[in-house]
């Protein structure tokens, strides 16, 4: 089991699976992209296996979800997803992706066993699309959600950001576009985790701000207490439009910096590189990588992972005074 000090249980395992990424999100890193990870240090696929078969196998872990960078840049992703699918007992698994590229793998991964995807899609105005990402491939990632959704990866989720003068005036857009497709869409307020170090509390689109847009066309009543778990998104449901299952249609928002969720926190993070993180907000990691490639048996890899997780604090404290951003920009922890 992998527990802390405040008895939270990490049951939640998320994989960054490359740090590379094909589009330049403004709010995420520069045109010229970053000093990738040194080839050597990346977990190979088998490597990769083996540690969520530590997690799954001896520390309780039940969900996995894969992260980028950009995950569907990997090449063995497909064999990843497969095997992961093979461990016992199965775990859920899900991917967090750009959506470029999907529409030619959807198939491939759902036969694999991927239960879910979460595709990030931020605006459905093309120039929109091209100023935010630095690249005019909004038709490719609508294509890879249609395929996502007929492939059986649902309920497939949105994740939008909103940027203040950008595309937050979008919003209830955007639901609505996503409403008429049977997708669930959750904005995210923007994180200090950008590779520039730019981000400004001031500048981020609020909750609250997000939720009043969204009042001006829609109406929004707050889903019935109980139903969120550890969940990062507060759920809303919209009246008047039916969800894919035949429910109300919901709208979310994973409100991280104006009302954080560390308390109910079960999640705990493999980067690329095969370093644990207890928290998103991390600023030790712990070497399972070098352990792995010394030949650490499963007993010694889960104490090791035991031992990182034990000392998570409280929480990523963006409000707390004396915060300082991670070293690893998102694109790197896989968010
Ligand atoms: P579902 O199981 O489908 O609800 O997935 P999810 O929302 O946990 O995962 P997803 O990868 O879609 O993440 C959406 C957003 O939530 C991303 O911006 C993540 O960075 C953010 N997020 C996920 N986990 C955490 C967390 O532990 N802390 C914070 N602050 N944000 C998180
Ligand atoms: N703050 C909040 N969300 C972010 N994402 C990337 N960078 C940030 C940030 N600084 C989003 C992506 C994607 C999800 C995994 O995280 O847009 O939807
Ligand atoms: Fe968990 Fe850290 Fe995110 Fe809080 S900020 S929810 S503790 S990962």
């Amino acid at each position: 089991m992998l527990i802390d000090t405040f008895g939270r249980r990490a049951v939640d395992l998320r994989v960054s699976l490359t740090d590379h990424c094909n589009l330049r999100c403004t709010y995420c890193m520069p045109e010229q992209g970053l000093a990738w990870l040194p080839k050597p240090s990346l977990l190979t696929d088998a490597e990769i296996v083996r540690l969520v078969g530590v997690a799954v196998g001896s520390l309780g872990v039940r969900e996995v979800r894969f992260t980028g960078g950009e995950p569907l840049l990997r090449p063995g992703l497909v064999g990843i997803v497969e095997a992961c699918a093979g461990l016992a007992p199965r775990p859920e698994l899900s991917l967090t992706t750009n959506g470029v590229g999907l529409a030619r793998t959807a198939e491939a991964l759902a036969g694999a066993g991927l239960d879910r995807v979460n595709v990030s899609l931020d605006t459905v105005d093309r120039e929109t699309f091209r100023t935010l990402t630095r690249r005019d491939r909004l038709p490719e990632v609508v294509a890879g959600l249609a395929a996502a959704g007929a492939a059986g990866l649902g309920p497939v989720k949105v994740n939008a950001v909103l940027m203040r003068g950008v595309n937050d005036h979008q919003a209830a857009e955007l639901l609505g576009w996503c409403l008429e497709r049977g997708y669930e869409l959750r904005f995210i307020e923007q994180m200090p985790l950008d590779a520039q170090h730019g981000w400004e509390r001031a500048g981020m689109v609020t909750a609250g701000e997000i939720l009043e847009r969204l009042g001006e066309r829609f109406t929004l009543v707050p889903e019935p207490e109980g139903r969120r778990g550890a969940a990062p998104a507060e759920r809303w449901l919209v009246q008047g439009f039916e969800g894919v299952d035949g429910g109300p249609a919901r709208v979310g928002v994973i409100a991280s910096v104006t009302r954080p969720f560390c308390r109910a926190c079960d999640r705990t993070r493999l980067t690329a590189d095969g370093q644990v993180r207890d928290c998103l907000f991390a600023t030790t990691e712990t070497d399972l990588r070098t352990a792995l490639r010394e030949g650490a048996s499963d007993g010694v890899l889960a104490e090791l992972w035991r031992k990182a997780m034990w000392g998570k604090k409280a929480g990523g404290g963006i409000d707390a005074p004396g915060f300082a951003q991670p070293d690893r920009p998102m694109s790197a922890i896989g968010g």
